[in-house]
């Protein structure tokens, strides 16, 4: 039975990707689904409304809504396009449930599901609607492209008739998904790539980059291959050790994070201080509120001649691959609740269960129902 779905315009400020791509749509259109897309959505990822083939542009969000049955976004749609969502509709998007859940209750208590990107599990079946990887991948590709555009440096060694360049040292601390991409990235662009992570493990992936693991003495995986919180004694060693590597770098892009936590505190001002001027620190995790202490979200400053930049929504700035991998994840995702006879959420399956927020009128995912 063909479900109807409605694609709207993010609303967030400065967002540029849209949920679904002219190409999934036309799959989804192709298999029997009406496929909605508000006017002007996907502009600034790439694709006019005339490249919505197969599919109805509507002017507003009203017409979006009306007997919409999902709704999949990318941050959480704007309170008042929920409030027109039929009851027993369902949103799939990044819906943040740790800011503010009160709003999302408000939406589960008038029957609207609400399926959210960021928390379905990481297990092997689900990797293909892991919008978390497929986001930092992009991340870590752009933090890159920043420090590259800021720093006063070329990147690669350049032997020319004007004499010799040495190529510029980079310093990539977190190595999961966006930090593998940054050594990636910068190794293409010809640096010289040192990269830390306090789980052991990310050794062998960060020297398959052709990168070199900076050894501090701290390991800190957790059983689910995650990285737990340092104690005081640990923070230390692990600043002594990497102090002596920020003083000669040139590019330093940090990725660290903790699920769940604000991002840890890596570099201090200190360390700042002993780098030299002319140096760039890209802080990917200033969402978080940065790794580094003097990183200002969205903020790009100078101290003492170091460049810090505090760069936020870094997949918004390659929207259409950005959104074409975010397409694809919701797309597979949506694959769980698209079944025979309509729509069917099923919180007995493991990956729905992961991410299912509110079903059934109520607030139901373990971690927030309290
Ligand atoms: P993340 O975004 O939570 O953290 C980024 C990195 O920062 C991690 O590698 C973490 O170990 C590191 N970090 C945290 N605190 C740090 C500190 N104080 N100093 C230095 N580094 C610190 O992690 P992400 O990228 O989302 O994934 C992390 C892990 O999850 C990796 O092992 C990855 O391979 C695994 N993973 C598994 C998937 C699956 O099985 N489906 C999918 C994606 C990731």
């Amino acid at each position: 039975m063909g479900l109807t779905i409605g694609i709207a315009a993010e609303t967030a400020s400065g967002e540029k990707r849209v949920a679904l791509d002219p190409p999934t749509a036309a799959k989804l259109a192709g298999a029997g689904h009406e496929v909605r897309v508000q006017s002007g959505a996907g502009v600034e990822a790439g694709h006019p409304d005339a490249a919505w083939k197969d599919c109805q542009v509507v002017n507003d969000t009203s017409a979006l809504a009306a007997d919409l049955q999902i709704l999949p976004a990318v941050g959480r749609p704007a309170g008042e396009l929920l409030e027109k969502l039929p009851r027993g509709s369902l949103v799939i998007a990044q819906l943040a449930p740790h800011r503010d859940l009160d709003a999302l209750k408000q939406a589960a208590s008038r029957g609207i599901s609400l399926i959210a990107m960021e928390l379905v599990p990481r297990i092997t079946r689900a990797q293909a609607m892991d919008v978390l990887s497929s986001q930092a991948t992009v991340a870590g590709y752009q933090g890159v492209i920043i420090a590259a555009d800021i720093s006063p440096r070329l990147l690669p060694m350049l032997t020319t008739a004007a004499g010799t360049l040495r190529p510029a040292q980079a310093v990539v601390i977190g190595a999961g998904v966006a930090g593998l991409q940054a050594i990636a990235t910068a190794r293409r662009l010809g640096a010289q790539v040192e990269a830390y992570d306090i789980r052991a493990a990310a050794r062998e992936q960060v020297e398959s980059l052709g990168a070199r693991m900076i050894d501090t003495g701290v390991d800190a995986e957790t059983e689910g291959g995650y990285a737990r919180e340092l104690s005081e004694d640990e923070k230390n060693q692990q600043a002594e050790a990497l102090a002596a590597r920020l003083a000669r770098a040139d590019i330093v892009i940090t990725t660290a994070a903790i699920p769940g936590r604000p991002s840890p505190k890596i570099i201090s001002a200190e360390m700042v201080a002993g780098m030299q001027p002319g140096s760039v620190i890209v802080d990917i995790a200033a969402e978080g509120g940065g790794n580094c202490e003097l990183t200002r979200p969205g903020e790009t400053i100078s101290e003492n001649g170091v460049i810090i930049s505090g760069p936020l929504n870094l997949p918004s700035r390659c929207a259409l691959h950005a959104s074409e991998m975010y397409a694809r994840n919701i797309f597979n995702l949506m694959q769980l609740v698209i079944g025979e006879q309509g729509l069917v959420i099923d919180p007995d399956d493991e990956v729905i269960a992961g991410c299912l927020l509110a079903h059934d009128g109520a607030i139901v995912h373990p971690k927030f129902k309290e």
